[in-house]
């Protein structure tokens, strides 16, 4: 990281302490570090402790008369080439979200156009709460990378997710865009989410894809320096900022989508859950309940990921597999059906459903027989590993 000029965010967690630990490792890797402080950041941990780590004066205040125009937020938000927020308490996220600016942190936050990493750290129940969710799914859509929080035991004695990454952990994600895979100048094409299958106007078939794992990949495809189309059926998470994003309903809205941006991409992922089959006549009107029983006639869909991999001289086909047994069969099965080069296989069955869940593990199985297992672990950090594969295997 060397001359790196990092921003660091210190908040009023219990992790704070671990801050300083932070400084020194950023500090040794070459980076530039200056550091700021809400209040309660100062009530944990001493702003004396990072000035004599960081060799610069810390910030605390947003009207600091000191700044060379009295406008500290802007001259830090401008000098970062990364702004990393660690610990990020409940608080700051939900004040980030809300776009608040009384104090120099998030001030500085909104002023700032460096890439924005934020380590949370709190009690797992606080981190559990839907209100702690909803503002990281917020934070994430808006570009915001993420890293953790780490599960074990807390300072309060609960056990749980909510721990800060450790120092370590954090500067060597913070080196990854630096040492890491690089897809700059590859166009990504990526399918996420379920389809809808219409029956009549107000019905569809369909399945509990979620969409988070096609969304994460989306997120990492970008970090890595891709230029990222992702197609995405219905969802509840917000686009990644940055990619150029196609919203669609049926599996053949999605292939018309695939298509139509499939000329100029190098690499195809194809992480959506697209209907196998579709209603072979929809009704133009709500169908009535006049029988105890009735039948759908269904007709097959378009086999998207097939189709991109026929294509002659087309992208990397990167497919997922989700199955409720023999998975290794199954998915080997599918890469050499479908003529993919690589395939990332999970399990859907009982508590270890992928579906829906922010954590998932993976089997991944490439053309030439080789295959890694990618340990559970939450969807960004499992995304990131499967970029790094991507990135090793085909674009190096
Ligand atoms: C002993 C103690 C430990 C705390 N630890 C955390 C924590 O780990 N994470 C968190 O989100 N809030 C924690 N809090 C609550 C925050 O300090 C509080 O929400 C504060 O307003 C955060 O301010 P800030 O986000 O501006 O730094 C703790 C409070 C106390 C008294």
């Amino acid at each position: 990281m060397k001359n790196k000029r990092v921003l660091l965010g210190i908040t009023g967690g219990i992790a704070a302490y671990k801050s300083a630990e932070l400084v020194r490792l950023l500090v040794k890797a070459g980076a530039e570090v200056r550091v700021v402080m809400t209040e309660a950041a100062q009530q944990f941990i001493s702003p004396l402790t990072f000035q004599a780590l960081s060799g610069n004066p810390v910030h605390t205040t947003l009207l600091d008369p000191v700044a060379e125009a009295g406008m500290g937020h802007i001259e830090l938000a401008r000098w970062a080439d990364v702004m990393l927020v660690a610990p990020a308490t409940a608080n700051t996220i939900a004040e980030m979200v809300a776009g608040r600016a009384d104090q120099l942190l998030t001030t500085t936050f909104l002023a700032t156009a460096a890439p924005v990493v934020i380590a949370p750290a709190m009690n797992q129940q606080m981190w559990a709460n839907p209100a702690t969710q909803n503002n990281m799914e917020t934070l994430r859509g808006r570009g915001v990378l993420v890293l953790g929080p780490a599960e074990g035991e807390q300072a309060c004695g609960d056990v749980g997710a909510g721990r800060m990454l450790e120092p370590a952990e954090l500067v060597a994600c913070l080196m990854a865009p630096y040492t890491g895979p690089s897809l700059s100048g590859v166009h990504a094409l990526i399918t996420a989410g379920p389809t809808q299958e219409a029956v009549d106007p107000v019905r569809y078939l369909s399945n509990h894809s979620s969409g988070k794992m096609g969304h994460s990949l989306c997120r990492a495809l970008l970090a890595a320096g891709a230029e990222v189309t992702l197609v995405s059926g219905p969802t509840n998470l917000l686009p990644p900022h940055g990619a150029n994003y196609v919203r669609v309903d049926s599996a053949r809205e999605m292939l018309d989508a695939v298509m139509a941006n499939v000329e100029t991409a190098k690499l195809f992922v194809a992480t959506a859950a697209v209907a196998d089959y579709r209603v072979a006549e929809q009704a133009a009107h709500k169908i009535k309940k006049n029988n105890d029983e009735m039948s759908l006639a269904l007709e097959r869909n378009p086999d998207i990921l097939a189709q991109v991999a026929a294509i002659s001289d087309g992208p990397i086909c990167v497919g997922f597999a989700a199955e409720t047994q023999r998975l290794a069969e199954y998915a080997q099965g599918k890469l050499e059906r479908k003529n993919l080069d690589m395939i990332c296989a999970n399990l859907v069955l009982g508590e270890n459903s992928a579906f829906g869940s922010d954590d998932n593990a993976l089997e991944v199985f490439f053309r030439d027989g080789n295959s890694q297992s990618l340990p559970r672990a939450d969807k960004g950090s499992l995304a990131s590993s499967v970029v790094s594969l991507i990135a090793q295997h085909y674009f190096s």
